[in-house]
């Protein structure tokens, strides 16, 4: 469904300016309503929202889920050639929860341990959500009630797991011996469609989920931080059920079949879910690598080529990865068995701005020279004693990663790929702890608080090339913030743009770029936004603001760009609803009142 227009990416509307109120502004001539917001009822027995937080936790299973994050459409006639704009499948993450919230109090203890149903409860508003839309003739978007599309995926979903670390000994756990399975996907941010219709979810900062306890954790946690305590205490749930003890990490006096000290390693992946098939089982597709996955973009796909995608590592000085199937695309054929096999590639950005692809393969001669050099040495505070096999560089990519010599960035957070001219545009949301002394072409900012957006084109214009040409698409900041290119200023920052922290970045079919933001709501910013830009002229305007507290991630419409959908994440006002007492993350729909394209 991504098929541009070079000639429709100007930007018609007036921009709004920056907002402190507890609402959402959108531009004249366009309207804005909330929609499917936490709680709302999309499948089962469709237990109604109670306002007061007493839903249990059977209930919370067959609602919408808390922090809402990336979006897709799928036109509800896909998998027939069709571009459906009226009726389909709206497929959201929900990242996290806000646990004050969740329940009537709490979150509560009883003699330092959980109520068993609030765990239960808060474990079920994490995941993905899939819910049938439908518009009718006066143009109001409702769920249909009552489809078999209609599903809930959970932090408590069984999974498989696929590609290299498949059956690999770090992954083996009591609940699954021969480490094919897991349960559950946590802390998903962003997203990516596939070419073939399902949608990947992203496993982002799944490593606080966990607790470990020993002195000495295995790198697999160390390099993501692992604690000695959990975000939310799930292992600590009364009764001590499998299904939240499997979130204490500490190794047992057995082995690795007799408790749950693998059970991180079988988190921090890209999930795969057919959203067309309800009774499909999701797939965690480990050839894309183990580490902060932020979202995931496809390049577009051309017969007989091999599957291009990319992914950013979200935390300061991780890196941006490229996966390129083994196996050549085929519209006929295509499936997630092509995300089961290739080779990833982890960016280096030289200073000259030329890029290379460095894989992270021990078949590469090259990577498998600087792996066997690091043996014995310390590398990212880890003594590096090797690597068994592709499977352990896989769940070690960040240290793969590391060995290759990749450019540590910004906060790598959302991809997109320009339908027009096929450049792929990075965020990079902030980096407060970048020094003087780390800085480097790519990232030249010591302190970077208020990021920057960066591009690349593929040499030849080959998505599988392993070389490349960036350059800085535009410094977020204040007023009279400047990019500059060739000595001259192409951008200088106003008020109808002002923006800091950039994160969500998408798209539109046409070839508009939108960019969500998630930072500093303090003045001149305010509240958190999305603006949108042209990707040739990189001008950029201000379109929405979301309301206080929130940050604004997430974006989809439908094929004919009509209808927008844009997720607010934790509001921490009476938002979207000032007579009930709690925040509700909720999607935003945004129309034009003369039913014209969004942005035109
Ligand atoms: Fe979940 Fe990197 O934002
Ligand atoms: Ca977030
Ligand atoms: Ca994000
Ligand atoms: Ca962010």
């Amino acid at each position: 469904t991504t098929t541009g227009n070079a000639a429709n990416t100007q930007l018609g509307f007036k921009a709004v300016a920056t907002s402190s109120a507890n609402e959402v502004v959108v531009p004249e001539g366009y309207s804005a309503r909330p929609f499917l917001p936490w709680g709302t009822p999309i499948t089962g027995s469709y237990p109604a929202y109670k306002p007061d937080g007493t839903n249990t936790g059977a209930e919370q299973e067959q609602q919408m889920g808390m922090h809402h994050d990336g979006v897709h459409f799928f036109p509800i006639d896909l998998k027939a050639g069709g571009n459906s704009s009226s009726e389909g499948l709206l497929v959201m993450n929900h990242e996290y929860i806000n646990q004050s919230e969740i329940h009537p109090t709490g979150p509560n203890y009883v003699a330092g341990e959980r109520p068993a149903d609030e765990v239960r409860k808060e474990i079920a508003a994490h995941g993905v959500s899939v819910v049938h839309i439908k518009r009718d003739t006066e143009g109001t978007w409702d769920i249909v009630f009552g489809s078999p599309f209609n599903r809930r995926i959970t932090g408590n979903t069984e999974m498989d797991i696929r590609g290299p670390a498949r059956g690999y000994s770090k992954l083996v756990t009591k609940y699954s011996t021969d480490a094919t399975e897991t349960r559950g996907t946590l802390n998903n941010c962003a997203m990516g469609p596939t070419p073939w219709g399902t949608y990947l979810a992203a496993e982002e900062n799944w490593h606080g989920y966990f607790a470990n306890s020993d002195a000495n954790q295995p790198r697999e946690q160390v390099r993501h931080g692992v604690g000695s305590s959990s975000r939310y205490d799930w292992e600590l749930a009364q009764g001590g059920a499998d299904q939240y003890i499997r979130f204490n990490v500490t190794p047992g006096t057995g082995t690795a079949t007799d408790d749950y000290r693998n059970e991180a390693n079988t988190y921090g992946y890209m999930v795969e879910i057919d959203p067309f098939t309800p009774e499909s089982k999701p797939q965690k597709r480990t050839a894309l690598g183990r580490f902060g996955h932020e979202g995931v973009i496809f390049a577009p796909v051309t017969e007989g080529e091999p599957v291009v995608c990319y992914s950013g590592d979200d935390s300061r000085f991780e890196y941006i990865y490229k996966f390129v199937s083994a196996k050549p695309y085929y519209a006929a054929t295509a499936g997630g068995y092509l995300l089961d096999e290739g080779t990833l590639y982890v960016a280096r950005f030289n200073d000259d701005g030329t890029g290379d692809w460095l894989p992270l393969d021990l078949n590469n001669a090259d990577f498998k020279a600087k792996v066997d050099a690091a043996v014995g040495t310390t590398v990212s505070d880890i003594v590096f004693d090797g690597f068994e096999n592709q499977a352990d560089v896989l769940v070690n990519t960040r240290l793969a990663a590391d060995i290759a010599g990749a450019t540590p960035m910004d906060r790598p957070e959302w991809g997109a790929v320009d339908p027009n001219s096929g450049q792929v545009y990075f965020t990079l949301t902030n980096n407060s702890q970048r020094t003087e002394a780390q800085v480097n072409a790519a990232n030249p900012n010591a302190e970077n608080r208020t990021g920057h957006i960066i591009r690349w084109s593929e040499n030849g214009d080959d998505f599988t090339a392993t070389g490349f040409d960036w350059d800085i698409f535009v410094f977020a900041g204040e007023q009279g913030t400047e990019t500059v290119v060739d000595d001259e200023v192409i951008v200088s920052l106003t008020d109808d743009n002002i923006f800091n922290s950039p994160d969500g970045l998408w798209f539109d079919y046409n070839g508009r770029l939108w960019i969500q933001t998630d930072g500093s709501d303090a003045a001149p910013y305010q509240n958190n936004m999305m603006l949108a830009a042209n990707p040739e002229t990189r001008e950029i305007k201000r379109f929405f603001v979301g309301p206080v507290g929130c940050e604004v991630t997430g974006v989809t419409s439908t094929p004919d760009v009509k209808t927008m959908f844009v997720n607010i994440q934790h509001p921490d006002g009476n938002w979207p609803d000032a007579s009930q007492s709690r925040p509700r993350d909720a999607t935003v729909i945004v129309t034009r009142d003369d039913g014209g394209v969004v942005g035109a």
